[in-house]
């Protein structure tokens, strides 16, 4: 199977957008800032379609792009969580550009902070939380994250094929980046054996994990 072939053939079926989301992703693409591919949008576009979230975190909000896609396809409120702070202007300029400031909140700061701060305030579970952040944390922050979903709330987690290299021995990877390698496997396999979720990893875009938190009395 030449999945090159199929991912183009799949993104040429993406119905042409002129308007002004394809210009954030043109400018965003440009400037090199790390958006989700076509399909992994299209895939969050249909996930929020089916669950009808009335309340989305984000971890990663880069310059926002993901954010829209997500208030343009219905979610209700989104909390989003950056700590890049050159990227945190862009990213408000263009939630409100897209009209979007009343359903869209940029928690400014590290995710592993502003997870703690979250559940130490008392917040409402979330229906949708999708990862988008630093690869390396996701197994150090998904106790916290667990935390603030509620059984049936779904986690998306995007790029956990780490460029098709998650499945080659670790000898085979350069150095600098074996930690993170290391930790999305252990990731990948919590998701799995974890009895409180129902996790599938898809072979979409840069590989994405789709887990359900069950009801205890579901497990
Ligand atoms: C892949 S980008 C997010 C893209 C965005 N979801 C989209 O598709 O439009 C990842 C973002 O996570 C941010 N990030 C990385 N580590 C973080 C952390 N510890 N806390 C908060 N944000 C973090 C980065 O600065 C970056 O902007």
């Amino acid at each position: 199977m030449n999945k090159e072939r199929i991912a183009a053939y799949l993104a040429s079926l993406e119905p042409f957008d002129d308007g002004p989301l394809n210009r954030l992703r043109k400018d965003a693409e440009a400037a090199g800032v790390p958006i989700i591919r076509v399909e992994t949008e299209s895939f969050l576009r249909t996930m929020v379609k089916i669950l009808d979230p009335q309340s989305v975190l984000e971890i990663g909000t880069a310059v926002g792009y993901s954010s829209i896609v997500m208030a343009k396809a219905g979610a209700g409120r989104i909390d989003t969580i950056e700590n890049y702070e050159k990227r945190i202007p862009a990213a408000l300029d263009n939630i409100r550009q897209a009209g979007f400031e009343s359903r869209i909140r940029l928690i400014e700061g590290d995710a592993g902070r502003v997870l703690k701060e979250l559940i130490a305030g008392g917040a409402e579970p979330y229906d949708l939380v999708f990862l988008d952040a630093a690869k390396g944390q996701y197994l150090h922050w998904l106790p916290d994250i667990l935390q603030l979903m509620h059984p049936g709330s779904v986690l998306v987690t995007d790029n956990v094929l780490q460029d098709e290299t998650v499945m080659e021995s670790r000898f085979l990877i350069p150095r600098r980046e074996r930690t993170t390698h290391a930790r999305m496997r252990d990731y990948l396999y919590e998701l799995k054996h974890n009895a409180g979720l129902q996790t599938s990893v898809i072979p979409l875009g840069d590989g994405i994990s789709l887990s359900v938190l069950l009801d205890p009395e579901d497990q």
